[in-house]
């Protein structure tokens, strides 16, 4: 028996039909929704996500702002910028493209976002709100992976999860959002001990190493019906790969998502529904109370 592939980018477009939906909703009651992005320097990776970021809202109906700084842009120059987007009233969301050249600090730069435009789901008061249980906006990549369990029917209420990955972006709001659905939840990372036999116990395996020379889920480290989610991405030979050895994994797993096709466009698809969700906050037609 082979296991299903999850298909990620059918699961996108049938969010993205809903966010298109609400954005005309929105527009009827005055709202426009508006994406503010900001990459600073040249880096040619960031350049084209933020493009794609772009295209995916016009694709929606959502509008944007690109603000393309130079590499030598300040912490001064870019914190005003901040403030002068969480003041402008036309902006529903802001988006700091991540990495940021090196003299500028990304924990201090994230933290000025407002957290009703906080689109990433990363400034302090909404990772608060998401350990509480309480957020709205939560990071798109875990937001994507939930989405995913639930439109295959994936239960998740005591189900044993190992999260191969512990950072901000990742690993740990995933596991409060899996927390939330009464999952038992294990984080692993490059310390861990055993991986392999934390895996062996696992219902779902989520990784997400992204570097192939360190780490291969390969179908001996899951159990029989395993749910595999693979986040990783390495760039082999101009060729985009996971953590997970696909072919061999899916004889084994009930469901795996490949790379890519997976949770990439799952990543996408969440940051247009939160931008919807921010301009709808805008409007006091969403609150957490
Ligand atoms: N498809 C998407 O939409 C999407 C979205 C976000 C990220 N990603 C991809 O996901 C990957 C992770 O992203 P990130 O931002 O979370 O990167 P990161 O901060 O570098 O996290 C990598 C994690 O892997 C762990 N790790 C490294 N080597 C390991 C090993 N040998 N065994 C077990 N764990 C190991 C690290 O542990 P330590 O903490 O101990 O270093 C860390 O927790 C990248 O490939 C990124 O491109 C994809």
């Amino acid at each position: 028996m082979t296991g299903q592939k999850i298909d990620g980018t059918t699961v996108a477009n049938s969010v993205k039909d809903l966010v298109r939906a609400s954005v005309a909703e929105l527009k009827k009651e005055g709202v426009e929704p508006c994406l503010a992005t900001i990459l600073v320097g040249d880096n040619p990776a960031s350049s084209s996500y933020v493009t794609s970021k772009q295209k995916d809202c016009a694709d929606v109906g959502i509008a944007t702002k690109d603000h393309r700084l130079p590499q030598e842009f300040t912490q001064l120059e870019l914190d005003s910028l901040i403030n002068l987007l969480n003041n402008d009233k036309t902006v529903h969301g802001i988006l700091v493209q991540l990495p940021l050249p090196k003299l500028l600090d990304e924990f201090s730069t994230i933290s000025r976002i407002s957290p009703i435009k906080d689109v990433d789901g990363l400034t302090p008061y909404n990772v608060g709100l998401l350990a509480s249980g309480r957020a709205i906006l939560k990071p798109c990549t875990p937001l994507g992976i939930m989405e995913l369990f639930d439109y295959y029917n994936i239960g998740l209420s005591g189900k044993n999860v190992i999260i191969i990955n512990r950072s901000n972006l990742v690993g740990k709001p995933l596991y409060h959002l899996l927390l939330e659905k009464n999952a038992t939840v294990t984080t692993c990372h490059s310390k861990t001990k055993n991986i392999k036999d934390q895996c062996l116990n696992a219902d779902i395996v989520v990784t997400a190493v992204g570097d192939r020379t360190r780490f291969i889920l390969t179908a001996d480290m899951i159990r029989e019906d395993a749910v595999v989610i693979d986040v990783g991405t390495s760039r082999i030979n101009d060729k985009i790969v996971g953590d997970v050895d696909y072919e061999n994994v899916i004889k084994k797993a009930s469901y795996v998502t490949p790379v890519p096709g997976g949770v990439g466009p799952m990543t996408r698809a969440m940051l247009l529904k939160n931008t919807v969700t921010a301009a709808s906050i805008s409007k006091g037609f969403v609150t957490n109370r």
